[in-house]
């Protein structure tokens, strides 16, 4: 496998798949409250992708190598679960947090993004963790163009989120995408500024820090898939597909329900 450069066909086919995967993502978020389950939500999801966007849920069936096949439409993570949590018959309750992860696929390319919920009201650090992350993801998204290396993104991510007292999961990582789901390169949220693949324009892939409250450990559950902190601590995760432009980036996964773009984001490099 080998980095995929997007032509002007490819970067349009992946701006509307990008744009469909954070929709999914809005349509959901009024039904994140307290009493809901997450298979709930992944069945509003599953009939929202394929009935109204007439997108295909990549997540439903997903086997990469050494997997089994992903059993849902959607990854909903909820506390200390870091990543690829089942939907599953419990019920949300007041004070969780949780990850949704939305992946379509339109016209075959992969639009791939994710986002925190609260649930009714939480903690103070629940809050302040699902915050920094945000901002972490967008520290990492700043550094996106062309000439500049993956390495500068993963220390950007590294270093802001080490400096408020979290931790970065090392295991899993951003990665290339466009007609594949998960194509070259893997996109690492820590690293040495300066190293690494360069940034070129066509260059679509995601930015998806997982970030925990204490120690970066992480072990896997016997479904094969969930991933949780090895000390319980709480994790969140944020997720934009990206697109390297000639002078800059394009985030591809807004819309309209998208949270605001922190201050700190130099409004030149917001969204073409
Ligand atoms: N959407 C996840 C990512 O950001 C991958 C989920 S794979 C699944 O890469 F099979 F668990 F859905
Ligand atoms: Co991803
Ligand atoms: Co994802």
């Amino acid at each position: 496998m080998t980095i995929t450069y997007k032509d002007e066909t490819g970067i349009a086919g992946m701006r509307v798949a990008g744009r469909l995967a954070s929709e999914v993502l809005d349509f959901l978020a009024p039904h994140v409250k307290p009493g809901i389950t997450t298979n709930e939500l992944d069945m509003l999801a599953h009939g929202y992708m394929v009935d109204v966007q007439g997108t295909v849920p990549a997540p439903l069936n997903y086997a990469p190598s050494g997997y089994n096949p992903y059993p849902k439409s959607i990854c909903t993570s909820v506390n200390h679960q870091v990543c690829h949590g089942i939907p599953n018959d419990k019920a949300l309750k007041k004070g969780d947090i949780v990850n949704i992860d939305i992946t379509v696929i339109k016209d075959g390319w992969h639009g791939d993004t994710s986002r925190m919920f609260l649930v009714g009201e939480t903690s103070i650090a629940a809050r302040r963790l699902c915050a920094m992350t945000f901002e972490a993801m967008w520290h990492g998204i700043q550094q996106v163009r062309p000439g500049a290396r993956l390495g500068d993104i993963g220390h950007a991510i590294q270093r802001f989120a080490e400096d408020n007292g979290f931790s970065v999961v090392r295991e899993f990582c951003g990665h290339g995408i466009g007609r594949v789901f998960h194509e070259e390169p893997q996109v690492l949220h820590y690293g040495k500024p300066g190293t690494g693949v360069e940034l070129l324009p066509g260059m679509t892939f995601t930015i998806e820090p997982m970030i925990n409250a204490g120690k970066r450990d992480i072990k896997e559950l016997g479904d094969g898939w969930t991933i949780v902190t090895k000390d319980h601590s709480l994790s969140a995760q944020w997720e934009h597909t990206v697109l390297v432009t000639p002078t800059g980036y394009e985030v591809l996964t807004l819309s309209d329900g998208s949270p605001p773009t922190p201050a700190f984001v130099a409004a030149s490099f917001s969204a073409a």
